[in-house]
């Protein structure tokens, strides 16, 4: 299978990393376009096996599958000119140009897919959101093995994308909203910034992994079995209830929709 990716930037950087560190395929099998070429000399020193090229034409011509990562106001010019047809797959990680339009710069009943991965993708961390439109199911599970290699993947339905970038692109940064107060709390109590953020990090990391690695498991349940009666932690918890926690919560994600 050939991937082409083309944008070397954060999103296709990120994504060409991923796959050429990942099992599902080679380096050898990817080939990256970008205009200018410093970019593409870091991925090649890191990859050497990987292919580079100025050329998107060159490298969409033999690929099974071409992602496509430039700002989304240049993607019509970019896809267009490279007149993909039906078996390729198109692959867009542009926030905001739906599949109706996507549509309008290729065979329109080529497979689509919109891929909407947040920032831990460079750690290959990433929540990534991904649509379908004309792909079959084979089609689908390659899509979310490519992209369970950076993380977890998880297929929706396009009209849910904006719901879901709130959850995952955004919540990224409202994540980073918790340490960053947690981290105040520390300081405030006398534990250097560094040491605090390491601790409330870890912490977060931790309590992740209590749920993505226990399929039964609830933020319900888990915060029962820290949360002694009398004790300490649910003063805490009450005491984020009585100042408008969950409200403020609910109220960001739905604002940044
Ligand atoms: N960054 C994120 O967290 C994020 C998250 C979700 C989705 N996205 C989506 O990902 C896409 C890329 O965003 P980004 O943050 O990665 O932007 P970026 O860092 O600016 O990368 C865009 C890349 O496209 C290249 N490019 C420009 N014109 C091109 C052309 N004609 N042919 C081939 N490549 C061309 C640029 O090359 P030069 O620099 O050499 O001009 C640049 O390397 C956007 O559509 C965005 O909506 C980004």
């Amino acid at each position: 299978m050939k991937v082409a990716i083309i944008g070397a930037g954060n999103m296709g950087g990120a994504i060409a990393r991923g796959l050429a560190g990942g099992h599902y395929i080679k380096a050898e099998e990817i080939t990256v376009s970008n205009p200018s070429q410093e970019k593409l000399d870091r991925l090649k020193k890191a990859y050497p096996d990987m292919n580079i090229t100025n050329s998107n034409k060159e490298a969409a011509a033999d690929a099974d599958i071409i992602i496509i990562a430039v700002k989304p106001w240049k993607v019509e010019e970019v896809v267009k000119p490279l007149r993909l047809r039906q078996p390729q797959i198109l692959v867009s990680v542009a926030a905001g140009l739906n599949f109706e339009t996507l549509a309008h710069y290729v065979d329109p009943e080529m497979p689509i897919f919109r891929i909407i991965p947040n920032t831990a993708i460079a750690e290959r961390a990433s929540m990534t959101l991904v649509a379908a439109r004309n792909a079959s199911e084979k089609q689908i599970q390659t899509m979310l093995n490519l992209f369970n290699e950076m993380g977890l993947a998880m297929l929706i339905e396009e009209k849910q994308f904006a719901a879901a970038t709130s959850l995952t692109s955004c919540g990224i940064a409202y994540v980073l909203k918790y340490v960053q107060a947690a981290m105040q709390a520390g300081v405030e109590m006398g534990i250097k910034p560094h040491d605090a953020m390491k601790m409330v990090a870890q912490t977060v990391e931790g309590a992740a992994r209590i749920l993505l690695n226990n399929e039964e498991t609830h933020p319900t349940l888990e915060i029962e079995k820290v949360t002694t009666p009398g004790g300490i932690t649910i003063k805490g918890i009450n005491t984020l209830e009585h100042e408008g926690f969950t409200s403020a919560i609910i109220k960001a994600l739905k604002a940044s929709v």
